[in-house]
């Protein structure tokens, strides 16, 4: 089965840049991104192609190559649907705040909703591929849906997960460490396997892409998110160890990672993990472990949050430790609020959780991020539910510029490893602020040596 339409619900972090990408390497396949924010969709056809919604490194480029040709943006989901042989569902899915499973389990109901879509939309025969992040056994739950439509139309449930990391998803998805492609072990499972196996193979080498059962497939990813997110609370945990022997966090990441068994990657000691998925996988894992009566895996799992919490938690109190016991009407400038660097993306970021420690302590923050906006913030503040946006509001605000941002402040917090914060002129940025100076870089990303000579009270993670 040659695919020569598809269409991508949900014009998100992930399906944007896939769907981009596949239409840049697959010309002859006509691609339709639809989503049900009209916002969203006008900002990805807007002719000044650097407005798409999602910074990403590269992808406008790849956005510019392919829009009009072959890649389309559009709220119309049902003609999309109706045209399509292979339809992605790429929507969110995130954690339960209601019911049971709240606060662990995958809230399906955008899921849900795409699939009853699906089933009432279409009139020929379809491959379904799930990308979004899903618990597993989920594609159970879309081929009950869509095959209980009395209507004589086909469907094959594929799972695909999506590996990319945001900041470098376009050269993740150039140049991936592997494609995974979960079907039916049957003929027409294997089938609609390869046709999805033909579309990447478009320009992923055949030896990269696997392929496997459903359930494989689906736990992969949570596993692979898992074992990602533990590294980096292994490594912090040994962090705050290393704070109280004196040993330095960065010195025994490199002594460890040079060890080949171990490797170098993802040993970085921060603030804490954030981004969409690491903790809602992890999460995702425990329910699943829980459900199962396996108590002691699913404690196992828990603990990496647990420590990632703690991290987050201890950052924000050692800012107020420090600057004598109090932050209350004090100036604290936050540079970096994403998640990571190299992207607008804040869901979980670390920045959320430390502010609202500092709010709760009546600090005034002032935050520069090169690539979020003030709504964003509020935004994300208001929806931990700590105190109303007006409340918020009094007591967060943001500047356009990093040395106004710095200006005034009794203490910086570096929540984001942004490289321009590297470039700064930090003996401009010493000169306006209180003094004694405070500097905790949450991300050590900058120069001790630098900043003590210039009189900074500089303290990072782990050593
Ligand atoms: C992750 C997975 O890497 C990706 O494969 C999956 O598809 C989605 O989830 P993402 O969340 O976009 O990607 O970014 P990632 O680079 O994994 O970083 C996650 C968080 O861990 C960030 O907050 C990052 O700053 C933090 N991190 C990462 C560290 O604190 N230290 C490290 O050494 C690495
Ligand atoms: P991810 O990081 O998984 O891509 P995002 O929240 O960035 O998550 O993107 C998911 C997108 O899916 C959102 O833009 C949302 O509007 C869209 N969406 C959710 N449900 C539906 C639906 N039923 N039909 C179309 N789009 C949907």
């Amino acid at each position: 089965m040659k695919i020569t339409k598809i269409c991508c619900i949900g014009a998100g972090y992930v399906g944007g840049p896939t769907m981009a990408v596949i239409a840049q390497k697959c010309p002859h396949i006509q691609v339709t991104v639809v989503d049900l924010n009209e916002q969203r969709i006008k900002l990805w056809n807007d002719p000044d192609v650097n407005n798409i919604p999602i910074y990403e490194p590269g992808l406008s480029e790849v956005v510019a190559e392919a829009r009009g040709r072959n890649l389309f943006f559009s709220t119309d989901v049902d003609k999309a649907i109706d045209e399509a042989e292979m339809i992605f569902i790429s929507v969110n899915t995130p954690t339960k705040t209601y019911g049971s499973g709240k606060g662990l389990a995958a809230d399906l109901k955008y899921i849900e909703l795409c699939a009853r879509q699906i089933a009432r939309v279409s009139k020929t025969n379809k491959i379904v591929v799930e990308k979004s992040t899903l618990p597993v056994r989920t594609a159970e739950a879309i081929k009950s849906i869509l095959h209980n439509t009395g209507n004589g139309v086909k469907f094959q449930i594929l799972s695909n997960p999506e590996f990319l990391a945001e900041g470098t998803a376009v050269e993740d998805l150039f140049h991936p460490d592997r494609v995974l492609i979960g079907g039916e072990t049957n003929a027409e499972g294997e089938q609609a396997i390869q046709a999805l196996v033909e579309v990447y193979a478009n320009w992923v080498p055949k030896d990269k892409i696997l392929t496997t059962n459903v359930w494989s497939s689906e736990l992969s990813k949570l596993v692979a998110n898992a074992f990602l997110a533990q590294r980096v609370s292994s490594i912090n945990a040994i962090s705050e160890l290393c704070e109280k022997t004196g040993a330095n966090v960065n010195e025994v990441a490199k002594a460890i990672g040079m060890d080949s068994r171990i490797g170098p990657k993802f040993l970085k000691a921060s603030v804490g993990f954030g981004g969409s998925c690491f903790q809602k996988d992890i999460l995702n894992l425990v329910y699943i472990a829980k459900s199962y009566g396996l108590h002691e895996v699913a404690d196992y799992w828990e603990q990496v949050i647990i420590m990632n919490d703690h991290q987050k938690n201890r950052f924000a109190k050692n800012i107020v430790t420090t600057l004598y016991n109090t932050v209350a009407d004090k100036q604290i400038t936050f540079l970096g609020w994403a998640f990571k660097k190299d992207t607008n993306d804040t869901r979980e970021s670390a920045a959320i959780y430390v502010a609202d420690n500092l709010l709760f302590e009546q600090a005034n923050i002032v935050v520069f991020d090169p690539k979020v906006s003030y709504a964003q913030i509020l935004s994300d503040l208001t929806y931990l539910g700590s105190r109303t946006e007006a409340e918020n509001k009094e007591h967060i605000t943001v500047a356009s510029d990093p040395y106004e941002a710095c200006k005034g402040a009794h203490a910086i917090a570096l929540l984001t490893e942004w490289d321009e914060f590297k470039t700064y002129d930090w003996e401009r940025i010493y000169a306006q602020m209180n003094k004694p100076a405070f500097v905790f870089d949450g991300r050590n990303l900058l120069d001790k040596a630098l900043l003590t000579r210039i009189g900074f009270k500089y303290q990072a993670i782990g050593s």
